[in-house]
């Protein structure tokens, strides 16, 4: 019998297919809408691999069903979808895919700042609508990128890249992260502060820090009280980190001047969430890795990490 994958999404065949000649693969048969749980815990119990996305949520219960399970590849550089605590305890492999997306994604949270801060999506609605009527001097108005203090919060590989795009703007930067990072203050002159300084002197905040215990709701009615009428925030790790209900208050409150919005504590995000209804958010559907080239470079890591178990050799990028 050859060792099972089980692929929680429809991938692109070309990147499934160096599985099926050494593999049973079987995979969900949509790319949209996600595996049944029922199906999922019961493809679980039976293969030796399982390859998921980062919307698929692989908690205790899951996995207390795995009998043979040695491997969870999941797409994505953040795994808070997994319980890796309850995956080490069953002695099962947790490997995600860093490194390969993160140009990629510092490039959508750069597109993203720029869109906010410049109202974009507004200007843009505008116009299709009819509503470019003339130019006028204070009409379409946004707030300056180039030139000013960026607050990046979790200084990881993305953080990086980021501030690398912010030196081509001329910005200051900021960063608060779990830890300070020496090195990275040497190499690019940015400055280690606390949340709450970050929060007060930057014009622009961009969240980068993965999802935990401690992050959690971490930006919440005090934090954006605490940041610039002007300042902009953008979210492009995990949606859980900023307290949504009270972002609209203070979008609504114009507290703040904009939030662009990558992730979202619930997702997909309705049509009717009442951030939608707001002229000051820049809205996108958890696209921060999303190229083409990104993508399958993601897609190639997990094949590999899954090919590499199930022959016998330790992984690249295991998290557990
Ligand atoms: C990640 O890698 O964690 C992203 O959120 C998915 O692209």
């Amino acid at each position: 019998m050859r060792p099972s994958v089980f692929i929680t999404r429809k991938l692109p065949e070309k990147m499934v297919a160096p599985l099926r000649e050494k593999f049973e693969v079987r995979m969900w048969d949509s790319d949209v809408s996600a595996v049944r749980r029922s199906i999922l815990k019961e493809e679980i119990s039976q293969v030796d691999a399982l390859w998921t996305v980062v919307s698929d949520c692989i908690d205790s219960e899951l996995l207390e069903a795995a009998e043979q399970l040695k491997v969870i590849v999941n797409m994505g550089v953040g795994f808070n979808n997994i319980d890796t605590g309850a995956a080490k305890e069953k002695g099962i492999i947790v490997t995600n895919t860093p490194d390969v997306l993160t140009e990629t994604t510092a490039d959508l949270a750069f597109a993203l700042l720029l869109a906010t801060a410049r109202r974009l999506n507004r200007a843009e609605r505008e116009l299709r609508h009819g509503g470019w009527l003339s130019w006028t001097p204070m009409g379409f108005t946004g707030m300056d990128v180039g030139g000013k203090t960026l607050g990046i919060i979790g200084m990881g590989r993305i953080g990086e890249a980021v501030m690398r795009r912010a030196r081509g703007f001329n910005m200051r930067v900021l960063y608060h992260n779990r830890s300070q990072k020496e090195e990275v203050e040497q190499k690019y002159g940015c400055e280690y502060v606390t949340l709450d300084q970050l929060l007060e002197r930057a014009d622009h905040v961009v969240i980068l820090a993965p999802f935990t215990e401690e992050t959690a709701g971490m930006i919440g009615q005090r934090e954006l009280g605490l940041m610039k009428k002007t300042a902009t925030l953008i979210s492009m790790s995990r949606g859980g980190i900023v307290d949504e209900e009270a972002l609209y208050e203070a979008l609504n409150d114009e507290i703040i001047w904009g939030a662009g919005l990558d992730v979202w504590e619930k997702e997909p995000v309705s049509k009717h969430h009442p951030l939608l209804t707001l002229p000051n958010v820049t809205a996108l559907p958890h696209i921060g890795s999303a190229t083409v080239e990104t993508r399958e470079a993601m897609m190639r890591m997990n094949a590999e990490a899954i090919v590499d178990v199930l022959e016998g050799r330790e992984p690249n990028n295991r998290v557990v």
